[in-house]
């Protein structure tokens, strides 16, 4: 498609720098003060962990390094109880530790040093876009890192960053405090976690980040259970430039008496992680992750349909632009999608067709099993799978563009 020079998308006037895919920040602040709760509160002293639940961390025989909730360890990493709003504040790495060196507060400077020397063994399951970002800012953050992939050469550029790349899943979570997976989809992940079934240390905890749909989260939390695996449900917003800037926004559910366990990890990969609940089972941090990107998959669809119509009408889309430049119907991610298609832009995909196609699905399930028409979740979903059967399953999901046409538009 050609495009004339000047202000555009991606860069047009309505703003300098757009986003390049899901913003890393879910907008909204009241929603997020509203679902977070603290990392964790100060156990009373002399008590110790809940009975019958898996301990996080290094099995008993070994010098405990962060096990706050036993009470033992050089120091326990924990926030004293808060009140008023601030008991309801989402977790935020780089604010927390800003504050704590402008104020002075010693127990907080304390702390922040504390998180940085904490060093985990986190094995990272699937290596792919987001998978390869995360895996290389949790080792650069200084912990050891043991990458698996189906297909290994994905893996192999994180031997770079230290990585240990393994053969196996079973190799992978060998010896693993965490283990990370960030694969396609529900099946799959529970799929690679029983490969990996006999090398699973129990009271290890997993940091399911997979989209994988709200039912598959219960099917994966059950074998957690079997497994005695601490779960946490911990999808992420932000594409490929914010995981690789380790920018991601963390959606995360699961117990506060271990969440300590596994922020130094969650605080490598983002920055911030907003907690949505305590029952990783419930999937309330899937619920938020698919109700986003239900915006996110109609907004990449409306964007494609508004340059294909564009298109059928002879109107140039720099004159679309222009016209809603700076207002109420302008939009950096309307912007940021169109400018990938209007550039041939969409390989590397930031998002690629074939997994929003995947994503689309489960938002159509979820509305379906709840009882509510998502009528252009529904349509979004296939004209995602329609641009994937055309051969663009591999570009960025804005491809969904060319599922407006029946023979490939000319440019
Ligand atoms: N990209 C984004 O912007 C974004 C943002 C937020 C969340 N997510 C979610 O994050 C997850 C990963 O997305 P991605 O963009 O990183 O996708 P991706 O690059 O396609 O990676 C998918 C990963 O899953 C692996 N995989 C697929 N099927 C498998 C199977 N049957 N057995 C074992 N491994 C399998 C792939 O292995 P191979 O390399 O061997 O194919 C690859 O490692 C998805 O659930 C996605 O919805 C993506």
């Amino acid at each position: 498609m050609a495009r004339r020079r000047g202000p555009g998308p991606g860069r047009g006037r309505a703003g300098a720098a757009v986003p390049d895919g899901p913003a890393g920040r879910v907008p909204g602040e009241r929603l997020d003060v509203l679902h977070a709760r603290p990392v964790r509160a100060c156990p009373a002293p002399g008590r110790g962990s809940a009975p019958g639940r898996p301990r996080i961390g290094r099995p008993a025989a070994e010098p405990a390094r962060r096990t706050p909730a036993t009470g033992r360890g050089r120091r326990a990493r924990c926030a004293p109880p808060a009140s008023g709003w601030q008991a309801d504040r989402q977790h935020d790495r780089a604010p927390r530790r800003h504050e704590a060196e402008r104020s002075g507060n010693r127990e907080a400077v304390e702390q922040k040093a504390d998180v940085m020397t904490d060093k985990l063994t986190v094995s990272v399951l699937g290596t792919g876009i987001m998978g390869a970002a995360m895996a290389r800012n949790i080792a650069r953050a200084g912990h050891a890192v043991r990458a698996w992939n189906r297909t290994r050469d994905k893996a192999e550029p994180l031997a770079a960053d230290g990585a240990h790349v393994a053969a196996t899943p079973a190799e992978a979570v060998e010896g693993a405090d965490v283990v990370l997976t960030m694969l396609y989809d529900g099946p799959a992940t529970l799929e690679v976690m029983r490969q990996a079934a006999a090398s699973l240390r129990p009271g290890a905890a997993w940091v399911q980040s997979t989209t994988a749909g709200v039912e598959a989260v219960g099917e994966l939390a059950a074998f957690a259970r079997e497994r005695q695996l601490v779960f946490f449900d911990a999808p992420v917003l932000g594409t490929r430039r914010p995981a690789e800037a380790g920018q991601l926004t963390v959606l995360a559910a699961g117990p506060e008496e271990h969440r300590s366990a596994v922020v130094p990890v969650l605080d490598a990969v983002g920055a911030r992680t907003v907690w949505t609940g305590e029952d990783a089972a419930a999937g309330s941090a899937t619920r938020l992750k698919l109700v986003a990107n239900s915006w996110v998959i109609a907004a990449t669809n409306a964007a494609g349909e508004v340059l294909a119509l564009a298109k059928a009408l002879g109107v140039d889309p720099d004159g679309f632009f222009d016209l809603i430049a700076g207002g109420p119907l302008d939009m950096g991610y309307l912007r940021a999608k169109a400018g990938l298609v209007l550039d041939g832009r969409l390989s590397p995909a930031q998002f690629a067709v074939a997994t929003a196609a995947k994503d689309a699905r489960l938002i159509v399930e979820a509305g379906e099993r709840n009882g509510v028409r998502l009528d252009l979740a529904a349509a979004g979903a296939q004209r995602l799978a329609r641009a994937a059967a055309r051969g663009h399953g591999d570009e960025d999901m804005a491809a969904a563009y060319f599922a407006s046409f029946d023979e490939p538009p000319a440019s």
